[in-house]
């Protein structure tokens, strides 16, 4: 396969991407325009990425708004009530169909790696086991890793380290934790070491939903950065949400940031899903509950942007579209700068692929997989301010989605030029 007339982040030059046996072979930049022969594919001079990666959502739990009940507070604690009433009615069939629907509109917005978590606070581990199932049948098209996640404590829900070891079993790629749902503080501090423990015991990654609340007190980050340090696990560890950094002290902050910086951690944070759940307790002024992007960005400090939910009894929207989430990510962030812009869309690829652990086979260069996504728009910047549509996607070498640009037949009174 051959791609000619690409543009590449951060390089103005039109480029040609040669693809043989489902890896880049050659990437050279043109001296101007080519015209494409027939089995050439024309990208006429728009943004050729890295696949997007969607770093956190719960495809168990996709599509489920509403069944049986709707999260009316909109709190994250309604959700977790209003998902374990939907939590018996879960079977194999029902999981399979509606992780199978959510996929299709995660390829279709450009996305080839998924981390999903999977609710273990459940003795069957149905949605475990199926989602370790799908991941291990559809690797081929799309890769898949799935987070053991104790929704209802580590230590908290009965037999939750069994339950959590039994996963691990079964397959699970990442160990999970949500300390700050624990009954105490003593149990949050516990489970962070727990999750350490057998993370090692089994070579796994870690990615915990550390500190998901407004509160300031909510301190599970600093005890969990700390365990990866002294065990020499930080790109291996993701912390995320780490909401209740929003509120910490500005003082307590300066100091924990030094840790983070020495553990080498790795940050994902859901903005469509936290500026809805965080901030709820709040009357005027409300926070804006996420955790500090701006700032992890700027201490190079690796941080991405999930989705989360997609219609589920957290967050009753979404369609898959990561740029939309970058876009939110960006206004409530105020990464609004011309720097932030012109590097946006690290935050939903090359980011979330160092979050995954995944370098290794991720990113446009000779020898790597040749796995790629076109964006209507020649830059980030444009893609980002334009919502630029995901017009291909190849998957080494193949072509697994095609979109056809949207026409529009302008007002007589433009003369011709809308861009
Ligand atoms: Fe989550």
């Amino acid at each position: 396969m051959q791609i000619i007339n690409a543009r590449l982040r951060h390089s103005p030059a039109l480029h040609t991407l040669s693809i043989e046996q489902g890896r880049f072979s050659a990437i050279s930049e043109q001296s101007g325009a080519l015209a494409a022969t027939g089995a050439q594919i024309d990208a006429a001079g728009k943004l050729a990425c890295a696949p997007f990666v969607e770093p956190h959502i719960h495809l168990d739990a996709a599509l489920t708004a509403g069944e049986p009940n709707w999260n009316l507070s909109g709190t994250l604690f309604e959700g977790i009530e209003r998902w374990a009433e939907r939590k018996p009615l879960l079977n194999e069939a029902d999981i399979r169909r509606r992780v199978l629907q959510t996929l299709e509109l995660l390829v279709s917005q450009g996305v080839q790696f998924v981390r999903t978590h999977a609710d273990i606070s459940d003795p069957s581990l149905v949605g475990l086991r199926t989602l370790c199932a799908l991941r291990d049948e559809l690797k081929e098209k799309i890769e898949i890793q799935v987070v053991a996640f104790p929704q209802e404590g580590l230590l908290s829900f009965p037999n939750g380290v069994q339950l959590m070891e039994q996963a691990l079993e079964i397959g699970a790629d990442v160990v999970g934790g949500i300390p700050h749902f624990e009954y105490t503080r003593e149990l949050g501090e516990a489970s962070m070491k727990k999750v350490i423990e057998l993370a090692l015991k089994y070579d796994r990654l870690v990615d915990v939903h550390c500190d998901e609340i407004d509160d300031p007190n909510s301190r599970f980050l600093e005890v969990l950065a700390c365990e990866a340090l002294f065990h020499g696990l930080g790109e291996r560890v993701t912390a995320s949400h780490t909401t209740a950094m929003h509120s910490y002290d500005n003082a307590y902050c300066s100091k924990l940031f030094r840790l983070l910086k020495r553990s080498g951690i790795n940050f994902i944070s859901c903005p469509t899903e936290s500026i809805h759940l965080q901030g709820r307790f709040d009357s005027y002024p409300k926070r804006r509950g996420l955790t500090r992007v701006k700032e992890l960005n700027a201490a190079e400090i690796n941080v991405c942007f999930g989705q989360d939910s997609i219609f589920d009894p957290w967050y009753s929207l979404g369609n898959g579209k990561l740029l939309r989430t970058l876009d939110f990510g960006l206004h409530i962030c105020q990464m609004m700068g011309y720097d932030d812009f012109s590097q946006a869309l690290d935050l939903i690829s090359d980011n979330s692929a160092r979050t995954l652990h995944i370098e290794d086979r991720y990113g446009i260069e000779v020898g790597k997989p040749g796995n790629l996504i076109l964006l209507d728009g020649e830059d980030d910047y444009s893609v980002l301010r334009k919502q630029g549509d995901v017009l291909l996607s190849v998957r080494q070498g193949e072509v697994i989605m095609r979109r056809e640009p949207a026409r529009v037949v302008s007002p007589a009174w433009i003369d011709g030029n809308n861009a």
